[in-house]
């Protein structure tokens, strides 16, 4: 039997009147399990909960995410006893979301273990005229150096470890705690695109305790592994606390991170199989997840070179406005009546026709790409929904040249002309993540006052 909601959550819920708090990832960066890799966009696990408890019942549900990110809803659903699915494109987010969403089964004393043999390890090779093995990834071209030398021969002692690690889920852990503090001790970082911290007004990290950021990343992990593994067992018959998750046996609960574009979801998935989707597709925002996990991408070995990402670019939801933007006319591939969609992607298309590739045109070939990936998300939400199953969609508005681009209400217009019936959408906060992107004058002019960025919550029903 799943663990059962709690009532006094629920109760919470009906007090504030709305069914769902902190979509976005504010209170992610504190958690257990969620804090460990920070990602642009996510919503909050709360979020996540508060959709699950309201779907209540006792039998075990399958839940699927199909843009998964970080794992924020597969590490919930687990939590809440479901089956999780996610899809995720990217290969350094869906390591993030296997080595989380699986965390449980990590061997909590052989993870200290490595932990001493890491520091132990460390501290003789520093100390000594040690020449690390590893090196900066060749392919990996950045305008400044990306480490400083003091900091690279440290990060090259750091991965000289890792390589000896036999275990491959404490190696996936190892990485994981690298990847994620990387950027930290680099001369880049996050504003939120990754940018030089000279650039930044930051000064370059010139020398610093990598070992530490590393080490601590890794305390935090068992911390939380361990919180992790008492949430999901259960009291036996005899008072003991066995764990209630056993992938082993075909009728417990189960989690899948499949590392490809959603949109091949029928190689993967069989119709109508899936209770409820909780999901935040990429915004109309330009956030470029590739290029800005690029240092993670390189040094974990998914990249060697620029082509090894251009699939990822061009399979990426919505594409980027830097990958269409040159391309001949980008349109609609479908009929949206009683919107003004088309229209406003034409007035769109007509601003700025001086700035060539980067006027109107580019930027309305940007959304037409955006809104025809919505349509083929709607699409595979219709096939993999059970009848009766629901979809919660949360995705933030747009102001592209100056025109407001109200995502949610076309979405839920899209969701609507494929079959779903929108239950409603819900405006939850009015500011949000990676605002400084869109707002930005190179890429969009100036927007007018009146128009706020604000996130929604689409909620639809098969
Ligand atoms: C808004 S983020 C989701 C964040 C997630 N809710 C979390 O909490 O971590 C969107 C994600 O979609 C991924 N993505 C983009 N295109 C995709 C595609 N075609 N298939 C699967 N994932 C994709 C991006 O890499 C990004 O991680």
């Amino acid at each position: 039997m799943k663990p059962q909601p709690n009532p006094g959550q629920k109760l919470l819920l009906e007090k504030r009147g709305s069914a769902f708090d902190d979509p976005a990832f504010a209170s992610n960066k504190t958690l257990p399990i969620h804090r460990w890799v920070p990602w642009i966009a996510g919503f909050a696990s709360s979020f996540v909960r508060d959709a699950l408890n309201l779907s209540g019942g006792e039998n075990r549900h399958t839940i699927l995410d199909p843009f998964c990110g970080v794992g924020t809803a597969l590490v919930e659903t687990v939590l809440h006893g479901d089956n999780a699915i996610g899809f995720e494109i990217n290969p350094y987010a869906a390591l993030a979301s296997r080595v989380k969403v699986s965390a449980y089964q990590i061997p909590l004393e052989a993870l200290q273990g490595e932990i001493a043999n890491f520091q132990r390890f460390y501290a003789d090779k520093i100390s000594s005229n040690y020449l690390p093995k590893s090196q900066s990834p060749k392919g990996f071209k950045t305008r400044s150096e990306f480490y400083s030398p003091r900091v690279l021969h440290k990060v090259a002692i750091a991965l000289d470890f890792i390589q000896t690690i036999d275990n491959p889920r404490l190696k996936d852990l190892f990485r994981l705690a690298f990847a994620s503090t990387m950027v930290l001790y680099s001369n880049y970082s996050y504003e939120p695109s990754l940018s030089r911290r000279v650039t930044a007004g930051k000064a370059e990290i010139l020398d610093f305790p990598v070992e530490e950021a590393i080490i601590g990343k890794l305390r935090e992990m068992a911390e939380d592994i361990a919180w992790y593994r008492e949430q999901l067992s259960e009291v036996g018959m005899n008072g003991d606390r066995q764990p209630r998750l056993d992938c082993d046996r075909d009728s417990w609960q189960k989690h899948k991170i499949i590392q490809d574009s959603f949109f091949r979801y029928s190689s993967y998935l069989e119709p109508e199989s899936v209770d409820s989707i909780v999901t935040s597709p990429p915004y109309l925002n330009n956030y470029h997840y590739n290029r800005n996990t690029r240092p993670q991408l390189y040094w974990l070995g998914f990249a060697q070179k620029p082509q090894d990402l251009k699939h990822l670019e061009t399979a990426n939801f919505g594409k980027f406005w830097q990958t269409v933007r040159g391309q001949e006319r980008i349109d609609l591939e479908f009929a949206l009546p009683n919107t003004d969609l088309g229209d406003r992607l034409e007035t769109i298309r007509g601003l700025n026709p001086e700035k060539g590739i980067y006027g109107g045109s580019g930027w309305a070939n940007y959304a037409a790409s955006y809104f025809n990936d919505c349509y083929r998300l709607a699409k595979g939400i219709v096939n993999l929904l059970k009848p009766g199953g629901t979809a919660l969609v949360v995705v933030g508005n747009s102001i592209l040249q100056g025109v407001s681009i109200p995502t949610d209400q076309y979405f839920g217009k899209i969701a609507e002309s494929v079959g779903l019936e929108l239950v409603r959408i819900e405006i939850p906060r009015a500011t949000r993540v990676g605002n400084s992107i869109i707002r930005s004058d190179v890429r969009v002019g100036k927007a007018k006052k009146s128009q706020k960025l604000y996130e929604a919550i689409v909620e639809l029903r098969k």
